[in-house]
């Protein structure tokens, strides 16, 4: 835990839980306590803590070539690069790496003004996609817009998630693109109605606008697919990946379509550190085993269960539930903050939102059915 000592800047509230190591859905502490992991380190732990293969795959890579940067060709780049296009929608073929969600949707945002040679865009309200200057600009939130215009960056215009008309109406000839997450993670894994994806995909084609799905935190297998565009059948032009992507290591993704790649040269992206050799490795081991293990189809029945799970406890403990596959969100009568201290006190680790009254799930896409059952025995408990 962070003390008045502590040399970082105290920007982060913290759980009182010192993992010093993980296996699966599991953190153990240095006291051997155990503590089933119903957060994933923010959805990140994909495969599950220190997955064998994704360590093997780091260790192996890190001791061939730790690094080199994108001025000189690696194979492994063009491998995942080619990997994460096979997980994709079809239309979407082209791939460029950088290292945090915030900096993938930084690039999306510039590609879409670039190819529109427009500034403005609409988001949709409660959607949360960076703390970059452009990314605070189409995040909602007054604190997060206050950091965009001290930055003088225009605000993206902010339409409702559930007015489908509002936002075909909002999306003109000026607006450079549209950008939402088809599961929003901060307001607790709320899923936008296919209706409202259906209307920007239309409002965009309409207007010659490009629309961006974030997808840092429902991508990678979380939400029912590969893409959360894939389940709800319409795709963007362009979309980006991140937290899960390599299971803990950093790295992102900007997957966009042959038609926008060709507007590109060389020199217009870049990014130091961006499909090092180690992330990638990383990356490709974390595709192979949501493949093999079949995680998302596991995300799927787990998260059902969950839900079902869920409100099987009863109207006066669980009012309602949201989200998709493993990005769940529990609505309760009761401060989600205050439950997730109670649940802390059962050595299991949930997450809040924006909303007050609802609990965030995002454990690793491996959570048995079992934990689960943990899970959903401690909730009965707490809420009892
Ligand atoms: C939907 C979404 N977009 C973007 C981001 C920013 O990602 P990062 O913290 O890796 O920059 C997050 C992080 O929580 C997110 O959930």
């Amino acid at each position: 835990m962070l003390t008045s000592s502590s040399a970082l800047l105290p920007v982060y509230a913290q759980l009182p839980v010192h993992p010093v190591r993980g296996s699966g859905s599991w953190l153990h502490d240095a006291d051997g306590q155990a503590w089933l992991d119903a957060y994933g380190g923010h959805a990140v732990a994909a495969t599950g803590h220190c997955h064998p293969r994704v360590v093997a795959a780091i260790r192996e890579q890190a001791e061939a070539l730790l690094f080199y940067s994108t001025a000189l060709p690696h194979p492994i780049r063009e491998q995942l690069a080619s990997a994460i296009v096979a997980h994709c929608p079809p239309a979407l073929r082209k791939v460029f790496l950088v290292n945090s969600g915030a900096e993938a949707n930084e690039n999306a945002l510039h590609l879409a003004r670039k190819v529109t040679g427009r500034q403005r865009f609409v988001s949709i309200e409660g959607g949360w996609h960076g703390r970059t200057a452009a990314t605070l600009a189409v995040t909602d939130g007054e604190k997060y817009m206050a950091g965009a215009r001290r930055a003088g960056m225009p605000l993206s215009l902010k339409v409702p998630w559930n007015d489908p008309a509002t936002l075909l109406s909002a999306v003109d000839d000026t607006i450079a693109g549209v950008i939402l997450e088809p599961v929003q993670g901060l307001t607790g894994a709320r899923d936008l109605p296919v209706e409202l994806l259906r209307a920007a995909r239309t409002a965009c084609d309409r207007a010659g606008a490009m629309l961006i799905f974030d997808e840092v935190q429902c991508g990678v297998g979380r939400c029912g697919a590969f893409t959360a565009a894939e389940s709800y059948g319409v795709t963007p032009d362009l979309l980006t990946l991140a937290k899960g992507l390599a299971s803990g290591l950093p790295i992102s993704a900007v997957v966009t379509t042959d038609a926008i790649a060709a507007l590109i040269k060389s020199g217009d992206l870049g990014s130091t550190f961006g499909g090092g050799p180690v992330p990638c490795a990383a990356a490709l081991a974390t595709l192979a085993v949501i493949d093999d293990e079949k995680l998302i189809e596991n995300a799927v029945t787990v998260g059902n269960h969950l839900r079902e799970g869920a409100l099987a406890l009863g109207p006066k403990k669980i009012v309602s539930t949201q989200g998709r596959g493993l990005l769940l969100g529990l609505r309760l009568h009761r401060p989600a903050v205050e439950v997730q201290t109670a649940l802390l006190r059962h050595q299991i680790i949930t997450g809040t939102s924006s909303d007050p009254q609802v609990l965030r799930l995002m454990p690793p896409l491996s959570f048995s059915i079992s934990e689960a059952e943990l899970l959903l025995l401690a909730l009965a408990q707490v809420l009892s």
